[in-house]
């Protein structure tokens, strides 16, 4: 009788090659004869800031007391050609993510809650809305492979540009906004037939390299009047070449997208499976902007001719800013943990989850549109559920408290700007991690493969 013993009790052993997973996946593609597509990021188990500690002071550094020292945690982004570069109160800057992907009242929510708490938040494939406009203080515009929604009359309203030529869930591919998110405004906006799923393009049309970028940048720059600061947006891999690229081509900050990082839509065979983790990406970017004379962080005392980094992917947490901003990085962006914030995957929506064959803290169906927190959907029913001013507050919440946690670890350092955390401060616990963060064993002043 074994019926009523576990798997484990009946002494079956799951294959590490053939896990449910694995399994569940040849089953679906097997029955449907189509692939894979989901929001989110990597799944899968990788090197990340977890395995990142920081070296607190006791003796031989001297930490700051709390509540009473200060630890500043503003940044300029842009100032090397801008006239206009951007103030922010917070390295910790929201994502670019599409009005298409999200609701409007979703993108007006993160306007809202960046704003709060003076940082920035970014447009998306597909355009810029006024709610998201008249809500964002600070708004990059990304100018896109599929120009889905651009105008130039949107690019002056905007305060700072940000090229994208990659996003870490899938450097190399290209967005995806199936046809039952494809609502008459989201066509309306992208001129394109209401309910026919588009696949946006993985490369510009009119450009193919970084002589070209230069004179795209140069032509932005001219229709902006030199106003404002021009990001590069890069998908995480070959990083270390493609940030001395961005920054030839003139970029002011450049934005490096790991491959943990989220995605509205994308072949699951993409997101697990092409390119690298943030951890490696943040040494390659900061090396490249070191050898190039430009890594000077941003704030009081920053040279002119400073390039910024920004680093994305992951971020979940003020540790992991604060790890990221200790390896080089001069602000973060986040994506899917705001959406979180706004109250994506919401415990209270369980039962819905379910019938959608999901659960709260599993669910990644973005390309479906049935999202019932009313986040990542076109259906008017759906999105009339989320309060864009409520979902304002509760992201400025959680980026005050992000904010609190880096400056937290950053005075237990002696740090009196989040700015000067560094690299010194960090210990890896696995070798992998310490390999591509470029930081010592804990204990040890091992960094594996730097011969030292
Ligand atoms: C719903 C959603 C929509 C997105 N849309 C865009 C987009 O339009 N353009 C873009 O460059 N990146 C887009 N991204 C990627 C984000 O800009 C960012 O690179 C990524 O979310 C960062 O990783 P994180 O989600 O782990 O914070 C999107 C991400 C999500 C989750």
């Amino acid at each position: 009788m074994t019926e009523n013993l576990s798997v484990e009790q009946r002494g079956l052993r799951e294959s590490a090659t053939y896990d449910r997973t694995t399994i569940a996946a040849i089953q679906r593609a097997a029955e449907t004869g189509i692939y894979d597509i989901r929001g989110w990021g990597a799944k899968r188990k990788l090197p990340h800031f977890d395995d990142l500690l920081f070296l607190g002071a006791s003796m031989s550094r001297y930490p700051l007391e709390g509540y009473r020292e200060r630890c500043d945690t503003d940044v300029v982004l842009g100032g090397r050609n801008a006239k206009y570069p951007l103030h922010l109160s917070t390295p910790v800057t929201i994502a670019g993510m599409s009005f298409g992907a999200l609701s409007a009242g979703a993108k007006e929510a993160l306007g809202r809650g960046a704003s709060e708490v003076g940082t920035s938040t970014t447009t998306g494939d597909g355009g810029m809305t006024p709610e998201e406009r008249g809500q964002s203080k600070h708004l990059v515009y990304q100018y896109l492979p599929s120009r889905y929604g651009m105008n130039p009359e949107d690019l002056r309203k905007a305060d700072a540009i940000e090229v994208v030529l990659g996003q870490g869930a899938k450097p190399g591919g290209g967005g995806m906004l199936l046809g039952q998110k494809i609502s008459e405004r989201v066509a309306g906006m992208r001129t394109l037939p209401q309910g026919i799923d588009q696949r946006s393009a993985c490369r510009h049309p009119d450009w193919t390299g970084p002589d070209d970028l230069a004179i795209k940048i140069n032509e932005l720059r001219e229709i902006t009047d030199w106003e404002k600061p021009i990001y590069v947006k890069v998908g995480a891999s070959r990083t270390y070449y493609d940030v001395k690229l961005a920054v030839h081509s003139g970029a002011d900050v450049v934005v490096v997208d790991g491959m943990q990082g989220g995605t509205a839509a994308t072949q699951e065979v993409f997101i697990e499976h092409v390119g690298i983790p943030t951890l490696a990406a943040i040494p390659q970017a900061v090396q490249a902007l070191q050898e190039l004379g430009v890594h000077r962080r941003a704030g009081v005392g920053a040279g002119r001719d400073a390039v910024q980094l920004i680093v994305s992917g992951g971020i979940r947490n003020g540790a992991d800013v604060a790890k990221a901003m200790a390896l080089g990085a001069d602000a973060v962006a986040i994506g899917t943990a705001a959406l979180i914030a706004l109250g994506d995957n919401d415990p209270r929506y369980a039962k819905e989850y379910e019938a959608l064959g999901s659960a709260a803290g599993y669910y990644d169906d973005f390309q479906d549109g049935r999202d019932p927190a009313g986040i990542s959907t076109q259906d008017p029913e759906l999105a009339a559920r989320f309060d864009p001013v409520l979902g304002g507050k509760r992201l400025a919440n959680f980026l005050r408290v992000m904010t609190m946690e880096a400056q937290t670890i950053a005075r237990a350092c002696g740090k009196a700007h989040l700015q000067h955390l560094e690299p010194e401060d960090l210990v890896a616990i696995t070798i992998e991690a310490a390999a591509m963060a470029r930081v010592p064993m804990a204990g040890t002043n091992w960094i594996p493969g730097s011969g030292l």
